[in-house]
């Protein structure tokens, strides 16, 4: 709806043929449920999630593990669709770690083959909802084709801001910044960059995702309480969140919950403010 569309008796202006805009075009939640009323700045920036729980849930329903899955694709798409309505700016699922290659070779390849499947059927979608698309992990081992897959992703959402999606497919915490350790030192050897220089920022810059934010709020699903080597540079101060649904049960409502959560947490950095009454 334009501003203009409060005052009915204007005439027809052009704003009636606007594009619409990504938030139009995001599907509501099935029972047309609305995200909380947060203060702009309570919203976390960044909200990364650990997709855990899809091997277990289909096994407890006697279905084999690549079932849970393929649920899971919807999940996904459920809550990269209320983060959008939320106004979340970057969303950071973890897709397929570099510690996953230990599974069965049945499953990897289930995993390449339905992750490249996923970017072809829904990045015409993510494309209408304002979503770029960015890849962040490792190359070898990665399938080619996946990778040629979420790179047309990529370029396809290229113009998009609304929210950056990152595709962490291949992607381990420990890799990135051994990864960024060797950049860094092949730099100082060739004279591109002094030793005594390096900082954080430094350190940053080498990441798979320079520009990408810390993480404000880590999602666990699927009960376990730990990390698995997601972003743990990014995610050095997030707050963390832990629930016990496995992933095909999650939805945009639960990463609401979430959210409201840490709209509640008090984020101190380190710092410290003395309120002892006089
Ligand atoms: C997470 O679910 C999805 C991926 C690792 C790709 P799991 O496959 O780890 O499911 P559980 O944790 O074994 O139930
Ligand atoms: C983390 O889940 C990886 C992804 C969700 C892609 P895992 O199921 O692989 O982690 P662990 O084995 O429980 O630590
Ligand atoms: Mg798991």
């Amino acid at each position: 709806m334009s501003e203009n569309s409060e005052n009915k008796d204007s005439a027809p202006s052009n704003d009636a043929v606007l594009e619409r805009r990504p938030l139009d075009v995001v599907p509501l939640h099935r029972e047309g449920l609305n995200p909380p009323a947060l203060n702009p700045d309570a919203v976390p920036a960044h909200v990364a999630c650990v997709m855990d729980g899809n091997g277990r849930w289909a096994n407890a329903r006697g279905l084999p593990r690549t079932e849970g899955h393929r649920v899971g694709e919807s999940t996904m798409m459920d809550v990269i669709a209320g983060a959008v309505e939320l106004g979340v700016k970057e969303l950071s699922v973890y897709a397929f770690s570099t510690e996953n290659w230990k599974r069965s070779p049945a499953e990897v390849r289930f995993l390449m083959g339905f992750t490249r499947s996923v970017l072809r059927a829904q990045t015409d979608d993510l494309l209408a909802w304002g979503v770029r698309v960015n890849w962040v992990g490792r190359e070898p081992r990665l399938w080619k084709s996946v990778l040629k897959e979420v790179r047309r992703s990529e370029r396809i959402t290229a113009g998009n801001d609304t929210m950056v999606l990152n595709m962490c497919l291949n992607y381990g915490g420990r890799a990135e910044i051994a990864d960024a350790a060797r950049a860094i030192v092949h730099d100082v050897e060739s004279g591109r960059l002094r030793a005594s220089s390096i900082s954080e920022k430094t350190v940053q810059r080498y990441l798979y995702s320079p520009n990408m934010r810390d993480v404000d709020l880590f999602i666990r699903t699927g009960g376990e309480q730990r990390t698995s080597n997601f972003l743990m540079w990014s995610s050095a101060y997030a707050e963390l969140y832990f629930s016990d649904l496995p992933w095909p049960e999650f939805d945009r409502t639960e990463l609401w919950r979430a959210c409201e959560a840490y709209a509640h947490r008090e984020r101190r950095f380190g710092g410290a403010v003395d309120r002892v009454s006089s």
